[in-house]
């Protein structure tokens, strides 16, 4: 069931008016359901369940305290990707046996911090990274558990900037340099090698590419006779962002995973971002003004490319909807764009929309992922609070970032 949906022409979250919610706290502010999030987690849980796989949650998505210490209780773990996700996921009391750190630049501070706190897996992306987690787990006195992120030379259909499995990314090993630094990563002495991970890219609504990467490395395993403890599967894993978008056959893909993982007696790990918290939240915004274009008018909304980039960034779709609908339709062609002094600062173009005013709320849905985790101060503006909604109670997970603490830093 949606937890965030329209009930007789008005947007509620779970059991409040979003309206009311507009009304009590400044806008823009984003707008989570825990319902949804603890629908989404378990019903990830529940495809997989015959795999059993370890649950790593991609804080990268979504990095609210709040949120994380919901997943946790939930037993997610964490795929981290900067010391700070690390110290996020602690503090929100995540076991570090559940967490696994991705990335392509560690620095020296960040292995050392996560081979302190004994996290599960680093996942290792070049041969001079291996050098430097080898040699820190020297001086700590310390075997280091590792994994090894290959490119697996597949590509998931989605945006090219968020695709990351072709052989031309900087992501990961390619097979030869992959058998190569597993051969080396064999005779360094502070180092255990358990894993293989792969990622091949984000918003991915076909099967087709992760059943291409279980080939892959069906063929490895089979040729390279490795023994890996785990086989992190990444994330990566789609969800519709509009009603004509169909939702990708998890089930199909875990009856696969299901198979790979029996045969090959491997423990699987995943680590799911948008799939858990995309449509988990929404960003109600104000209309401040409505201006006349050339054959448009545009949409003036006090939320901008700085509270949510993926539109400027990703070229990506967030519906719109009006937290009171109106039963009239404006004929015209409408532009929703933010305040921010660029051009790329547009959410949608939108043909008989329903008829708005100045200083109507709207909301802009789906932004669970990669949304506030994505904003900034850009054009020194603060960035917004974060509200959580549970049946018929809501309160503030995060403050709006305040105006001095914004003008003197
Ligand atoms: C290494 C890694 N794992 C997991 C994810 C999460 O991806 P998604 O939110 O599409 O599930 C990402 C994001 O692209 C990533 O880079």
């Amino acid at each position: 069931m949606d937890h965030i949906r329209i009930r007789k022409n008005s947007l509620w979250i779970e059991n409040i008016l979003a309206f009311k919610l507009a009304r009590i706290y400044k806008t823009p502010f984003y707008c989570y359901s825990l319902s949804q999030l603890k629908n989404n987690f378990n019903s990830f849980n529940n495809i997989f369940k015959a795999t059993k796989p370890i649950i790593c949650f991609s804080v990268k998505s979504n990095s609210n305290l709040t949120l994380l210490r919901e997943l946790k209780k939930l037993g997610s773990g964490a795929d981290v990707v900067s010391i700070g996700e690390l110290l996020k996921a602690i503090k929100a009391g995540i076991n570090p046996k559940k967490i696994v750190f991705s990335g392509v630049g560690k620095t020296e501070e960040e292995i050392r911090t996560a081979i302190n706190k004994k996290i599960l897996l680093i996942n290792v992306e070049s041969e001079s990274e291996a050098n430097l987690i080898n040699k820190i787990s020297k001086k700590l006195s310390r075997k280091t558990s590792i994994g090894i992120r290959l490119n697996p030379n597949v590509t998931g259909k989605t945006h090219k900037k968020i695709s990351t499995g072709g052989k031309n990314e900087k992501f990961g090993l390619l097979y030869k340099d992959y058998i190569n630094l597993c051969q080396k990563i064999n005779k360094m002495r502070n180092l255990k090698l358990e894993g293989l991970s792969v990622h091949i890219g984000s918003q991915i609504t076909s099967i087709k590419p992760f059943k291409e990467v279980l080939s892959v490395l069906n063929k490895i395993l089979n040729k390279t006779k490795i023994n890996f403890k785990f086989i992190d599967l990444g994330g990566g894993m789609g969800i519709p962002y509009s009603s004509k978008e169909k939702k990708i056959n998890l089930k199909q893909y875990s009856i696969l995973v299901q198979k790979f993982s029996k045969n090959k007696n491997v423990k699987i790990i995943f680590e799911p971002g948008r799939f858990i918290v995309g449509n988990t939240a929404v960003l109600i915004s104000k209309i401040i003004y409505i201006k006349k274009g050339n054959n448009k008018k545009f949409v003036i909304l006090n939320a901008g490319m700085n509270n949510l980039m993926r539109p400027a960034l990703y070229d990506s779709h967030h519906q719109i909807i009006p937290l009171k609908r109106t039963n009239k339709l404006f004929k015209g062609n409408l532009e929703f764009v933010g305040p921010v002094c660029e051009n790329s600062d547009k959410f949608a173009n939108q043909k008989n929309f329903w008829q708005i005013k100045e200083g109507d709320y709207i909301a802009l849905a789906n932004v669970g992922a990669y949304g506030m985790s994505l904003s900034s101060n850009y054009n020194t503006r603060p960035t917004v609070a974060e509200v959580m909604v549970s049946g018929s109670k809501h309160k503030m997970i995060k403050k709006r970032q305040s105006l001095e603490n914004l003008v003197n830093n």
